[in-house]
């Protein structure tokens, strides 16, 4: 099944797919600056939260493989500009943070052990090509976990894109979609185009009809009438930070879907990788809720579609714990009490909690 390769490493730089040209145009940059990997991930280049984490992973490596420091001790400051350069590109996406952090720790266990500077360069990378290669073994984790919580035939709804384009794996919850149909099950797709910025419209349904899965596409405003009238059985999002509670910020339109979908009986599940959990804070209150420009909501690929007026664009919403059937994750899927059951995760390496209905 045809798997899209949004971000990859090559010998002359970082590779990424142009996600905002799509699905019109394939066209791929070659990025050997980290500011060039930070522009590529404000402006959409690369999106998705675990892609993000990877993009965020390569832009350091690509910055402590480009450096002309002299010494190490020059270099861990020019680290410390390259990373604040990273971090300050989206603010929801935890995986971002994620990735940093480990690329920062990294680099303190080789400064530790006296690694010389090229040393240092070599394994950054190399690094960062881990943070890539487990992404995709993590995505198939989650897309085994999730199978069994499809039902046997009949119609999934997902939101925004969490697919390959997204993970720079099989996709979190186009993966789950993907591993059940690669068992055998039928399923057929709703995509809402999830306006303003359309991924949906754009990204999911250029993946599903690459992959040969079947979909319909819907406005926005179908998700409630779909749920009532429309057979769906399950729906499974994406996430980009999900807090200890288990309040999950996802792609703004996820919280209304969630509600519709318990007003419809139609359980709600969360497919991502425990990147995307943040312990530290204790709900969805303390979610940062990226606001991007209202030109996106204004104007469809730079053709104005409303009048000069005041617009506002919140890219994120939160969807309460009470909301979520589960959290499908690469070690099992937590269900609630979240506090008790992201915790046991998050804390152990092992599958703690098995993929159970
Ligand atoms: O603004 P985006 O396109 O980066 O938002 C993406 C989403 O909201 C996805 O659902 C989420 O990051 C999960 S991707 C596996």
């Amino acid at each position: 099944m045809y798997v899209a390769q949004p971000i990859s490493w090559t010998a002359s730089g970082v590779v990424m797919l142009d996600q905002r040209r799509l699905p019109a145009e394939e066209i791929s940059y070659t990025y050997t600056d980290y500011r060039e990997v930070a522009k590529a991930i404000r402006e959409m280049v690369i999106r998705g939260a675990p892609a993000i984490g990877v993009a965020a992973a390569m832009g350091a490596a690509l910055g402590i493989q480009h450096s002309s420091a002299n010494s190490v001790a020059e270099l861990r400051a020019e680290f410390a500009v390259i990373s604040a350069a990273l971090a300050e590109t989206r603010p929801t996406a935890v995986d971002l943070f994620w990735a940093l952090e480990r690329m920062n720790r990294k680099f303190d266990s080789l400064v530790a052990a006296s690694a010389s500077l090229a040393q240092i360069r070599k394994d950054m990378v190399a690094e960062a090509q881990l943070v890539h290669f487990e992404k995709k073994a993590t995505d198939e984790a989650i897309g085994r976990f999730g199978a069994p919580f499809m039902p046997q035939h009949g119609q999934v709804m997902t939101q925004c894109n969490a697919g390959a384009l997204a993970t720079a794996g099989i996709g979190t919850a186009l993966g789950v979609i993907r591993v059940a149909i690669e068992q055998g099950k039928k399923l057929h797709v709703l995509v809402p185009e999830t306006r303003p910025y359309l991924q949906g419209a754009r990204l999911t349904a250029w993946e599903l009809l690459k992959g040969g899965i079947p979909l319909t596409l819907i406005t926005d405003n179908m998700v409630g009438h779909f749920l009532k009238t429309g057979a769906v059985k399950a729906v499974v999002t994406g996430a980009d930070r999900i807090a200890a509670n288990g309040d999950t910020a996802n792609k703004i339109g996820t919280y209304q879907i969630a509600v519709l979908a318990r007003e419809n009986n139609v359980p709600f599940y969360i497919a991502a990788p425990i990147s995307t959990f943040d312990m530290n804070i204790p709900d969805g209150q303390h979610i940062p809720i990226e606001q991007r420009a209202a030109e996106e909501v204004t104007h469809i690929q730079g053709v104005r579609i409303a009048p000069d007026v005041h617009a506002a664009h919140p890219a994120f919403d939160v969807t309460p714990a009470r909301y979520i059937a589960g959290i499908i994750t690469e070690r099992g899927v937590a269900r609630a009490p979240y506090l008790d059951s992201l915790g046991d995760l998050a804390a152990n390496p092992q599958p703690a909690i098995s993929a159970t209905h």
